[in-house]
């Protein structure tokens, strides 16, 4: 198994080797590589089963740093990086080849984000390369917000883990490219979009779907638990189930139901703060999906703030 600690120097010396540690971010924690270096890639998709099609987000310690490996910051995508890094917002820029082919799947675009969190703040600033880092999950599954996730799924393929707690945010980052002038938000996630239109006034979000080629994590089964996830009114279905004697678990935005036992149900955020309930959403995920119940059923939120972001992992673990 992998070790878990807060040892920074650590980290370093087996990032600096071309080994892999798992970071923790404010959104999830990541599977980080040196991302200049093509054979710690080539690691980071093996260790997580990830096609070659799928690229990586890199990251980095500061806007400073990012000249170096992109040509070009087109104005309003580095207004939002003044406005929101270190943050849960990634952008798509256009890179330098010293960026290897395999991080961006051959794209010319390479996704860049600074992460909101101590340590690997610190870590990249110690570092003299970019890392790149997907959800440090197998690919298709939940992303991990516990040093304790990665060590599940990943500990037995890594030697180290850096131990930030829980993620403050739960979900993974926004993703905000450029289409001629058009700001397009590819990747619903941390950062709310109120927030960027409040900068660069409406953006257009991509519907996601399976031949989109372009971005992958757009891909509509992911994120998605072992279990059947079934989206749609839980008293009702609760209600069914209960009749016809299955087993389920309850997944539900603020409700308990005083009929199913207290193990097998979670409510995001009793008092229905969407925040709480991105924080929580991927850990409830797992949990009930480790649970001897054969099924989940869920209900989506109210669709405003991060409840889209929200709703977009439920739908899509849905799908799958
Ligand atoms: O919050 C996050 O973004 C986390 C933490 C670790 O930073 N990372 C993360 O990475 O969610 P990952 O690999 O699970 O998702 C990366 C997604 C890809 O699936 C793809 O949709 C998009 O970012 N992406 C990356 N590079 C791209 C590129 N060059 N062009 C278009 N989309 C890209
Ligand atoms: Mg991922």
């Amino acid at each position: 198994m992998a070790e878990i600690g807060v040892d920074i120097a650590k980290a370093k010396q087996i990032l600096e080797q071309g080994g892999l540690v798992g970071i923790p971010t404010e959104t999830v924690y990541g599977l980080a590589g040196n991302a200049l270096n093509p054979d710690a890639v080539t690691k980071i998709f093996e260790t997580k089963n990830r096609p070659s099609f799928d690229p990586l987000i890199v990251h980095t310690a500061g806007k400073e740093q990012v000249d170096l490996f992109t040509t070009d910051f087109p104005e309003p995508l580095a207004e939002l990086a003044s406005a929101f890094w270190p943050g849960p917002l990634t952008l798509l820029l256009p890179r330098q080849p010293i960026i290897p082919d395999l991080v961006t799947s051959g794209l010319d675009q390479v996704a860049v984000r600074v992460p909101q969190h101590p340590l690997t703040l610190d870590l990249l600033q110690q570092l003299t390369f970019p890392l790149a880092a997907p959800s440090a999950n197998p690919f298709g599954y939940i992303s991990p917000t516990r040093a304790s996730h990665v060590q599940d799924q990943l500990g037995d393929k890594i030697p180290y883990i850096l131990d930030g707690g829980p993620c403050t945010i739960g979900l993974e980052s926004t993703i905000v490219g450029m289409e001629g002038k058009q700001i397009v938000v590819y990747r619903l996630g941390g950062m709310d979009l109120g927030e960027i239109e409040k900068i660069v006034g409406k953006v257009t979000v991509m519907p996601y779907s399976n031949s989109n080629p372009k971005t992958p994590g757009m891909l509509q089964s992911h994120y998605a638990p072992t279990k059947p996830l079934i989206l749609g009114n839980l008293a009702e279905m609760v209600e069914e189930y209960l009749q016809k004697g299955r087993s389920f678990a309850v997944l539900s935005f603020q409700s308990f139901f005083p009929e199913v036992p207290a193990s097998l149900q979670i409510a995001l955020s009793e008092k229905g703060d969407l925040q709480e309930a991105a924080k929580n959403l991927f850990a409830a995920m797992r949990n009930l999906d480790q649970s001897e119940a054969s099924i989940i059923l869920a209900e989506v939120l109210p669709e405003r703030n991060l409840g889209r972001a929200i709703n977009d992992r439920l739908r899509r673990a849905a799908k799958a």
